[in-house]
């Protein structure tokens, strides 16, 4: 176990709808003298610190004990400023921040001499993005410099999506939360590599393929293996893992996983299963704890409470968790990536 310094950490609600001004300026001080703020996003909670101040963003990296070759996703509250954060801005990564800006989408771009080496974890590449939730906007604006942010979360583990999983990662090893309420998307941002003119979809996230594909009006290349293309060192083969074990059967039907999973729970074992709305009726009544995040026909409904699940089967205390497969379209590319790896090693 690392030693880490213990430091207070406050909470502070805020309401997104009436933004108090003191707030937000409390938070955009202590990001601008070096601090660790975690404040809300459409997509999970953010643990933010000031992108051109080296010395901040490698508290991030203790903090989260996240590898120090894993770059960081840059903050950025106006469009405009991408120029500011990237040294070139392809018509290409224009295009694509017009049609999805402010929102879930991530580009990978050549890095500017600014931003903190630290961020970029060595490469000469830098992730920007804009993102919509009122809070971070405003934070980011009053702060007045781009904020590096990877989700709030422990290294490995699933990505906050509430306020409390922020804390319960990183209480007492950062300055401030921001809480305003559960993550409206769920599930991380799309990440993608632009190119000149190739866009190379790294992280399947909050904005799908197809509308990615829709506006580009071609097929976005998918990397094939971290070693052809560019590459994300977060793609690691386990990640947005529960302490308990995960079974993933994708191609499974549910009464497959349901006969494993009483199997499983008659030698003796806690089960756990993440099912959709409507699967196993009564499985419940069989000691076996079910987290059901929304039906089938729902997979934004999904994604929004995927992770917020799987805090929910490790806090019930089970050992292993049978998880179904959903649809792989739309916001099931991302759901079908984190079981994955969720579930492997
Ligand atoms: O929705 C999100 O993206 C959230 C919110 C807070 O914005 N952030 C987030 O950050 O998920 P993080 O650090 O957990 O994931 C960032 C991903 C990682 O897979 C990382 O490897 C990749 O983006 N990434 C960052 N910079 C990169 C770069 N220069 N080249 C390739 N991949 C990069
Ligand atoms: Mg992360």
């Amino acid at each position: 176990m690392s030693a880490h310094p213990h430091i207070e950490t406050r909470v502070v609600e805020v309401d997104a709808a009436a933004l108090d001004p003191a707030v937000i300026e409390d938070a955009a001080v202590l990001l601008r003298a070096g601090g660790l703020v975690a404040f809300p996003t459409e997509t999970v909670y953010g643990l933010g610190a000031n992108a051109l101040d080296d010395a901040a963003v490698q508290r991030i990296f203790a903090a989260k004990e996240r590898d120090p070759d894993d770059p960081l996703i840059v903050h950025i509250a106006d469009a405009d400023a991408v120029g500011t954060v990237a040294r070139d801005v392809p018509p290409l990564a224009r295009q694509l921040t017009d049609a999805f800006w402010p929102g879930g989408l991530t580009l990978v771009l050549p890095r500017a001499e600014g931003v903190a080496p630290a961020v970029s974890a060595g490469r000469d590449t830098v992730a920007v993005r804009m993102p919509s939730h009122p809070v971070a906007l405003e934070l980011i604006a009053t702060a007045g410099v781009p904020v590096a942010a990877p989700s709030a979360n422990r290294f490995m583990r699933t990505s906050a999506t509430t306020a409390a999983h922020v804390l319960d990662d990183l209480g007492g090893r950062i300055d401030m939360v921001l809480d305003a309420g559960p993550a409206t998307a769920g599930i991380e941002s799309t990440v993608v590599a632009v190119e000149g003119e190739a866009v190379t979809l790294l992280r399947p996230g909050a904005v799908t393929v197809e509308r990615l594909e829709e506006v580009l009006g071609r097929p976005v290349a998918r990397r094939e293996r971290e070693s052809s293309g560019p590459s994300s060192p977060g793609m690691l083969e386990r990640h947005y893992a529960p302490r308990a074990r995960l079974v993933y059967g994708p191609d499974a039907t549910v009464e497959e996983l349901v006969t494993m999973a009483r199997e499983a729970a008659a030698s003796g074992a806690r089960l756990g299963m993440l099912l959709a709305e409507g699967d196993a009726p009564g499985i419940e009544d069989e000691g076996i704890v079910v987290e059901r995040p929304g039906p089938q026909g729902d997979l934004e409904q999904v994604a929004r409470g995927l992770f917020a699940a799987l805090r929910s089967l490790d806090a019930a205390g089970v050992e292993v968790i049978y998880a179904r497969g959903f649809s792989r379209e739309g916001a099931g590319l991302a759901i079908d990536d984190r079981l994955r790896r969720a579930s492997a090693g």
